[in-house]
């Protein structure tokens, strides 16, 4: 029945299909390790699956193996297969990764994958040839589950395919009977009201019996669906978490040793349609995090509404050291919160930058109401300098310059004329905090930031054209020669285009994911900037021209040449008037901006 509706979509569907085949129909699937799922961007089919998967024994012991198989039921017309995917994983938590390790006994057609770093964790096809039976050996992990699934997920044709087959449970020698699955969370009721949702989650006794970390800070999930909570509280020899936050896939937190992501021990709660799973996991590097084989939470539940994922589970303080890559909640970590999009079970990268606690935090220490930001420290800086460069030294330097040049005409500052040497020394200021605030966020994301947009090349060339104009001013001819003017109209030229530059270069730079000011108040700031900069130049500039031609006009005329003097008297005095109610309105935006940074 499915079938129209594919072919409806026509050639980009072909394009995909190509390039998916062509991807994995070696059989290298470890993407699909955890959630057993090809990228066909098909459903599983609904009907019974054709195949079946047997065991050669139902019980076994540590380390001991087991042959499983898997084959095409033979009544099936043409049920041969094209790829599969064997894992074994443990009948309480099928959802934990594989366990145990195979071996191969059809290496034609079989081949050994690498899941969570375990070699041989899975098994799966190694090319597109029709097959009908295939055989592995299953052995068992020295610590082994009480109780072990095989799951097969078959691909018959690009289009139809079985994911997660339930083969046969196999059972440790007198283990216990299998406990019943755990009913993770109690069953979402859609919900009436916020209230009876998230009644169980609040921030009553933040800093008092618990501590929390929220965004923004102080808010309560009982009562806004728009924060982000994080809460954990020591019982005995164990942690309980509870994380609650508006997300469309999953939220999480990581403990770190630092500010980077990276090396880290992570706590996902992924929603997948109606449920939510819970799982430990991993990150090694900038990548996706790794869901740990061993699953160390217990008594999780969770709760879903209105957009809003809510989990909570328990951990031990100490964990075994065989259960890799758990930290020890007994050392201070940064705590890191995220949340994003995830599709069948994975995690996509976070929306926004994660919230990053203050300082490091013992999860075993005293309960303490935490803050945490979504900014680093260095591009906060970053953005501080740049502000106070392109905002106000700049635009004071180019006012001086433009019409303070006849003032002070005769007075001399270290033997230059005043307004050169303000001038001189506001442009150094600009280019010196240009270059400070130019190297803070590559030390920040180590080299290029892929992410960012057109900001960094609109920096970069503003960084390029504040070096060039003070060497260009170095060389500049003598103020008498015929090419004076050359120089002066370059400079003012390569000025302004750098001052424009500039200023979009902020306009994206306040809403990158590495310093996201509130929209569209932060654009409005900047917006004000730049029409009172363009405001006091006018005036400046209707001043300049204005008197002389009214003098020029009027000179004749005694009464209005009168007036005329005794306004040019006022003269300086208003240009220095202007500049200084520019100065106070310019550092009014400029402290705005900067206390808005300050708060992210
Ligand atoms: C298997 O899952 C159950 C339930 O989550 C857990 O108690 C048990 O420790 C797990 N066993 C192993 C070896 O991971
Ligand atoms: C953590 O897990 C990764 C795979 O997920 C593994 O490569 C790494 O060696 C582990 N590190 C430690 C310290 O256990």
């Amino acid at each position: 029945a499915a079938w129209p509706s594919f072919t409806r979509l026509g050639l980009g569907f072909e394009l995909v299909c190509l390039k998916t085949v062509l991807c994995f129909s070696n059989g290298k699937v470890e993407q699909a390790c955890d959630d057993m799922t090809p990228e066909h961007g098909h459903q599983s089919s609904p009907h019974p699956p054709p195949y079946s998967i047997t065991v050669d024994k139902s019980k076994f012991s540590p380390l001991e193996q087991i042959k499983v198989t898997l084959s095409a039921v033979p009544s099936e017309n043409k049920a041969h297969f094209k790829g599969f995917l064997i894992e074994a994983r443990n009948a309480s938590n099928p959802n934990a990764g594989p366990v145990g390790c195979f071996t191969l006994l059809d290496p034609e057609i079989s081949q050994l994958l690498r899941c969570n770093d375990r070699e041989g964790a899975a098994v799966s096809h190694t090319s597109e040839v029709s097959k009908t039976e295939v055989q592995v050996i299953w052995t068992a992990p020295q610590d082994p589950p009480s109780s072990v699934q095989f799951q097969v997920t078959v691909v018959q044709k690009y289009k139809l395919y079985w994911v997660r087959i339930q083969g046969p449970v196999v059972s440790l020698n007198d283990a216990p009977p299998l406990p019943p699955l755990p009913t993770a969370g109690q069953s979402v009721a859609k919900t009436t009201t916020a209230a009876s949702i998230l009644s169980d989650f609040t921030s009553d006794d933040c800093g008092i019996k618990k501590s929390c970390l929220r965004e923004p800070a102080g808010c309560d999930p009982w009562k806004d669906a728009l924060c982000y909570f994080l809460s954990f509280r020591t019982e005995d020899a164990s942690v309980v978490f509870e994380l609650s936050g508006p997300a469309p896939g999953y939220i999480s937190f990581a403990l770190s040793t630092d500010k980077w992501m990276g090396e880290d021990d992570v706590y996902l709660c992924i929603k997948e349609d109606d449920r939510v799973d819970i799982s430990a996991a991993y990150v090694q590097g900038r990548t996706h995090p790794v869901i740990a084989s061993e699953n160390v939470l217990r008594d999780t539940a969770w709760r879903l509404a209105d957009g809003v994922i809510q989990c909570r589970f328990r951990r031990n303080i100490r964990i075994p050291a065989t259960y890799q890559n758990r930290s020890d909640l007994g050392e201070a970590h940064y705590l890191f919160m995220a949340h994003g999009r995830a599709e069948g079970g994975r995690t996509h990268r976070h929306d926004r930058q994660p919230l990053i606690s203050t300082n490091p935090v013992l999860i075993t220490g005293l309960p303490e109401d935490l803050t945490g930001s979504r900014s680093h420290l260095l591009i906060k800086f970053h953005a501080v300098f740049m502000l106070i460069a392109w905002m106000t030294t700049v635009s004071t330097g180019v006012i001086i310059a433009r019409y303070f040049k006849p003032d002070w005409a005769e007075t001399t500052l270290c033997g230059q004329r005043v307004w050169f040497q303000f001038h001189r020394a506001l442009m150094l200021v600009t280019v010196l905090l240009t270059c400070i605030g130019f190297i803070l966020p590559f030390v920040y994301r180590g080299g290029w930031s892929k992410r960012a947009g057109s900001h960094p090349y609109l920096g970069c060339t503003v960084m390029a054209l504040a070096l060039i104009q003070p060497i260009m001013a170095l060389f500049r001819p003598a103020p008498d020669t015929s090419r004076r003017y050359v120089f002066n109209w370059l400079h003012l030229g390569t000025g302004m285009i750098a001052q424009v530059i500039a200023v979009v270069a902020i306009c994206l730079g306040i809403h990158q994911q590495a310093l996201l000011l509130p929209a569209p108040w932060s654009t409005g700031v900047l917006a004000g900037y730049v029409v009172w900069f363009v405001l006091a130049d006018l005036v400046l500039e209707v001043h300049r021209r204005g008197l002389f031609s009214i003098g020029q006009y009027f000179h004749f005329n005694k009464k209005l040449f009168l007036y005329y003097i005794a306004i040019s008297a006022l003269g300086h005095c208003f240009k220095k008037i202007v500049l200084a109610v520019y100065l106070c309105g310019n550092l009014g935006f400029l402290i705005i901006l900067l206390a808005t940074i300050g708060a992210v």
